[in-house]
Parts: C-alpha cells; structure tokens; sequence
C-alpha cells in the first residue's frame, strides 16, 4: 500500500505522531532541502509554528507531493480560527485539531487513507465527538481558556454546515451528562438560527460561543442538584438560580467580549421582567441574548430529562409562542424554520 505522508516543520513531534497511525509513516522535514516523497495515499500536514514561512514550504511541498485526488488531513496548532483560514487557503480535505485525542485521529486517517470519503454517519459521530471533547475542557469550575472555547465554537459552526441540526440534537442527545447534552444542544440551535438569519461568520461565531458558555456557572452548582432525578426543591432552586451570576463572575476579567458576558448573565431575563438575575425588562436585554433565551427554553423542552418526556419539536415551538410577552415574538418567527425543520420524530430518538 502506498505509505501516509506527514509535512512538519517538527520532525520530532511528526515522528511522535506517526506511532499513532500506521506502520508506513514517512515523516518529511519541511525545512531540509531534499526532494518531497510523492506517491502517498494521505497527506498529513503537522506545523508546530504555522507562520509564513513554514506555509510557503508546505505549499512549495505540496504542489509536488499532493496531486488533487490525494486526501489532505491540516492539523491545527495554535489559533483555531486562522488554523480553519489556512486550512481552507490549501484545500485540505478535512481538518483536526492537533490536541484531538488519538482514537479520532486513527478514526480520521483510516477513512481518508482508504481513499473513500468518510462514511457519513461516522463522520458525524465524529463531528460531535470531537465538540464534546472541546466542551468538556470549557466546562469546569475554572475560567475557561479562550483557545479552548474558540476551539468548540469552530467545531459546532462547522458541524451544523456539514449536517442538519436535526442530526446533531440526535447525536447529542446520546450524551449521558444532561449538562454536556444541554449546552451543545443549544449551541447547535443557535449556530444553525445564526446561518438560517444569514449572519455573518463574525455574528455566528459569537453567537455560538454565547450559547456553549451560557450555563458555564452550573460547573459550580453541586452534583446532587444540577444531576437530580427529579423536579428541584425551593432551596436547591435557589442554588441553581445562581448559575447565570457565576458563570458571569468566572468569565469577567477574563477578556471575553460584552455579549458572551450579557448572554452568560441574562439568558435567563424576560421581556417583562419576570427572569432572573436581574430582572430586566425589554430593550435591556440585548437581541443575541434573546436569541440565545429562545433557543435554551426550545433545547430544554426537547430534552429528554428523568422526570420529564421530551416534547416534540413542533409542540415545544408552540411553548414558545405562548410565551407571548415574556420572548421576542419576532424572534421565534425567524425561529420557526429552524425548529420545524426539527421534525417529530426526536421525540423517538431521545
Ligand atoms: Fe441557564
Ligand atoms: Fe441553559
């Protein structure tokens, strides 16, 4: 079989790697000056320090080593948003990021050295995989890094491109950790609202990011409430109510932007006061939080809880429209193309 190639400007870190994968690894040091191997079945490019210099060499390398049928696996090192710009600007098949764990990376490269496009299915479980490993590192009891959340916005964003949401809310809705299942729901609602209003990549990104982060301060609710088989007492409501005043102390001072930090602290407000923290009405509340509210109560009411059956997409929608007064109406509107496209049948598959 022809072997896997691997590009690197870090033939130390490319030959740790390459004990991962397969036994016919070749690892080419971008900055020796011999020739480029040709003839591999998957292309592999592993820049440590992706500057200018080391993409013109991976450039100048593939023109030679890849011809447009071979598959091209771009590992992202560093900043994940520029790590996409670069991966696209040299027609990568598909990226990774460089930190993701070594069992989706065999999974990756088994597909793609096959010479087959990824099955669909397992390129899906893989999508969402890989975004839960980027949430379970954003959802601890410390501020989480921005990398880390920048990581797991691009993955949903990316993810709700490549399938429907539909699909997505199934997969996650395998999750045995409510929260973890929670909070990608929403952020999966919320990118594909984000592309279906027609944002830009800017707008989505951020929106995206409000909604992973909004219930960062339930990783400081105890266990025993926040994992409860059933409905809360009044005292351990009290204690979750806390979460959206956490969440915001642990992100503030911490560089994130004005409106993650809005949408972590008020998604839980009403337009006529009624919400928590701060009981805020009407136009103090920024639209991307009310959209962020509409999609969590849509997320919460189709999920399936212990004490609770999930309600059907089009019957949760209708929740929302009832809720006249209290959510933007003309945001549920724009909403309804989203959850419609939902369909019934997540009431089976959760
Ligand atoms: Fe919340
Ligand atoms: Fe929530």
């Amino acid at each position: 079989m022809r072997p896997i190639l691997i590009l690197t400007d870090d033939p130390a870190g490319a030959k740790r790697l390459a004990t991962h994968l397969a036994s016919d690894v070749l690892v080419f040091d971008l900055y020796e000056e011999t020739a480029v191997p040709t003839d591999a079945r998957l292309v592999i490019a592993d820049l440590h320090s992706p500057d200018s210099g080391s993409i013109v060499r991976l450039q100048r390398a593939l023109a030679t080593a890849r011809p447009a049928t071979t598959p091209f696996l771009y590992l992202i090192h560093g900043n994940p948003q520029r790590g996409e710009i670069q991966a696209t600007m040299l027609g990568a098949s598909r990226t990774l990021p460089a930190t993701a764990a070594a069992a989706f990376l065999m999974n990756a490269v088994a597909h793609l050295g096959a010479g087959a496009p990824a099955e669909p299915q397992a390129a899906k479980v893989m999508q969402v995989a890989n975004a839960r490993q980027a949430f379970s590192r954003i959802f601890t009891r410390e501020t989480p890094a921005q990398e880390a959340v920048d990581e797991g916005t691009l993955l949903v964003d990316r993810a709700i491109r490549d399938m429907k949401v539909r699909d997505w809310l199934s997969l996650v809705a395998e999750f045995d950790d409510v929260t973890h299942r929670h909070c990608l729901s929403v952020a999966g609602l919320a990118a594909a609202f984000a592309q279906s209003l027609g944002l830009n990549q800017t707008d989505s990104h951020l929106l995206t990011k409000g909604a992973l982060l909004h219930d960062v301060g339930k990783a400081k609710v105890p266990l025993a409430i926040l994992n409860k088989a059933g409905p809360l007492t009044a005292a351990e409501r009290r204690v979750m109510n806390k979460h959206p005043v956490d969440g915001y102390e642990m992100l503030v001072g911490a560089d994130y932007s004005e409106i993650v930090l809005k949408v972590v602290r008020s998604h839980h407000e009403m337009l006529d006061g009624s919400g928590y923290p701060d009981g805020l009405t009407g136009a103090a509340i920024p639209d991307p939080v009310r959209l962020i509210t509409v999609c969590d109560i849509f997320a919460a009411l189709i999920e399936r809880r212990p004490y609770k059956m999930p309600e059907s997409a089009a019957a949760a929608f209708q929740i929302l429209t009832d809720m006249r007064g209290r959510l933007d109406q003309d945001l549920i509107r724009a909403f309804a193309p989203v959850a419609l496209s939902i369909e019934d049948d997540l009431r089976e598959s959760a």
